[in-house]
């Protein structure tokens, strides 16, 4: 899977640049394949501190509590097992959503006052949710899952 990033805000896109940057709206010249764009667990059966502290953890909810819809789902995120800190020299920058790989929002964090961690109410049921967490010294890290599975 190709990753782009946009140099501008940080935002990752899948598979191809966008003619304009979801995020800052910045143009496609703005964004860089940049293969390594996504930090990777070196062992994911072991997990390093450094990727517990970095991976979201996801929480997915059937029961809505926002609204009286069925076709949406809960979500809660936190960054991570062990939670991140968020000091004014290292923190968790934002937690950007995709659903099938396309971008559907972006929590931004502000340090001492956030927590790294949000909730949200998605539209959808079915399909692959992504989430990607920035942290300011330590760059980007991903949890995929099937909503299908959950
Ligand atoms: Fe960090």
């Amino acid at each position: 899977m190709k990753t782009y990033i946009c140099r501008v805000c940080g935002h990752i896109a899948f598979d191809q640049a966008p003619v304009d940057c979801p995020v800052c709206k910045m143009p496609i010249e703005n964004f860089e394949n940049v293969p390594e764009a996504i930090k990777k667990p070196s062992d994911p059966e072991n997990l390093t501190e450094d990727d517990k502290v970095h991976m979201p953890v996801v929480r997915i909810s059937r029961e809505c509590h926002a609204i009286s819809h069925n076709g949406c789902i809960d979500v809660h995120i936190k960054v991570g097992a062990i939670e991140h800190e968020m000091t004014s020299e290292h923190f968790i920058n934002f937690i950007d959503i995709y659903v099938d790989k396309i971008y559907i929002m972006r929590a931004l964090l502000t340090p001492k006052r956030a927590h790294p961690l949000i909730s949200l109410c998605l539209n959808v049921t079915s399909g692959s949710l992504a989430i990607i967490s920035n942290c300011n010294v330590h760059g980007n890290w991903i949890t995929k899952l099937k909503l299908d599975e959950t």
